[in-house]
């Protein structure tokens, strides 16, 4: 319908509610807002045209311009909460949860066979009661070597090549531990009596090739009591073997040794079966064993050690053991080559590494 002033309110509110319907966001929702109500808009400037109408025209003309103006508005809101509500329905309908997906991203990192195979042993000897200790890598010839009852002339220095530190201005030299036996040192000029503690560290030797690598590790394990003998050292190590090899009636044999810090001494072997060029360990059906592997060194804690800690070797005695970290962990896990375990090849890691959530436990088991 057209009246005087020359507009057509009916075909002009069809136009701007048709605009408002075809909209299909809301940025071109606010478009049209701004086409028809903005300040510049078709219907504002309608009623900028309201003051120069005659008194009896504008009344009625405005009357029907505020009521296109009211719908058109309204139609607007209504657009707008509808795109709103479609807006969030597509959002929720593409962000659906998958609950099939696994809970936790897969994991890039691994745990190193080193230090996967320390948390066993700790959570073995752990279970027994043991605790863990812990020393220097640098040394002074004291704890490396004097305390353990190998005085500077004894032949037994020979037996470890020392990397020595630059002569101090006192004469003396540091060197880097040969072995994690100072700790036993430490753990006993403390004083807490009694004591059974493990000792996992890095080690160095002058000594590079194919089974031997200038830095590795060994743990060391050290009890002191009133009533410690040498049936506790072979239970003790015993059930360790077996534990950490998976490996119930593994065949296990103490063999008489020397080492200048224990009396006796043994060293330990495990049963293994070397027929067919390969070796595989454990023993027969019946718990023998073909071929021996030895693993480890151990013996009852010399008196002069203790002594040299301020220990009463007539009050107190105790076992002690100490073992290489990467023979046990080649062996448990078919690792071929020493070397392989310090060249921080990501593939290697990748095949031989552990998942960080594999935490070792005796209730959720060592072995994978
Ligand atoms: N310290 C010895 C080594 O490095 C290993 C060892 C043997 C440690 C016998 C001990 C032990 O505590 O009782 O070869």
């Amino acid at each position: 319908m057209s009246n005087d002033t020359g507009q057509d309110l009916n075909g002009l509110q069809k136009k701007w509610l048709e605009a408002v319907a075809s909209t299909g966001s809301v940025e071109a929702l606010e478009q049209v807002r701004v086409d028809a109500l903005g300040k510049k808009g078709e219907i504002s400037a309608l009623m900028k045209v309201l003051g120069t109408l005659a008194p009896e025209q504008r009344k009625d003309f405005g009357a029907r311009l505020n009521v296109l103006r009211d719908e058109v508005a309204g139609a607007i809101d209504a657009r707008k909460s509808g795109l709103a509500n479609a807006a969030l329905n597509a959002r929720l309908a593409r962000e659906t949860l998958d609950l099939t997906l696994p809970a936790r991203p897969e994991y890039e990192g691994r745990i190193h066979p080193i230090t996967q195979t320390i948390d066993e042993i700790v959570a073995i000897f752990g279970e027994m009661g043991f605790s863990v200790a812990e020393g220097p890598d640098i040394e002074d010839d004291f704890h490396n070597f004097t305390a353990l009852n190998i005085p500077a002339d004894h032949p037994a220095r020979q037996m470890q090549d020392t990397f020595y530190l630059p002569q101090r201005d006192d004469g003396s030299q540091m060197v880097l531990r040969t072995h994690t036996s100072p700790v036993q040192i430490r753990t006993m000029l403390k004083g807490d009596l009694p004591i059974r503690v493990i000792c996992p560290g890095r080690t160095y030797r002058v000594d590079s090739d194919m089974t031997h690598s200038p830095m590795f590790h060994q743990v060391e394990g050290l009890v002191i009591d009133t009533h410690t003998n040498m049936g506790h050292l072979k239970g003790c190590l015993q059930d360790f073997v077996r534990a950490f090899f998976g490996i119930d009636n593994l065949p296990v044999r103490f063999r008489p040794s020397y080492f200048p810090f224990t009396e006796p001494s043994a060293e330990v072997d495990i049963g293994c079966d070397r027929s067919g060029g390969e070796l595989k360990l454990g023993g027969d059906k019946d718990g023998n064993a073909r071929n021996w592997l030895e693993i480890l060194g151990s013996g009852m804690v010399h008196p002069n050690v203790l002594k040299n800690c301020g220990i009463d070797p007539s009050k107190y005695q105790g076992f002690a053991f100490g073992m290489g970290i990467e023979r046990i962990a080649m062996l448990k896990y078919g690792i071929p080559d020493l070397r392989t375990f310090y060249e921080s090849d990501l593939r290697w890691l990748r095949h031989y590494g552990f998942v960080p959530l594999d935490i070792p436990t005796m209730v959720g088991g060592l072995t994978r």
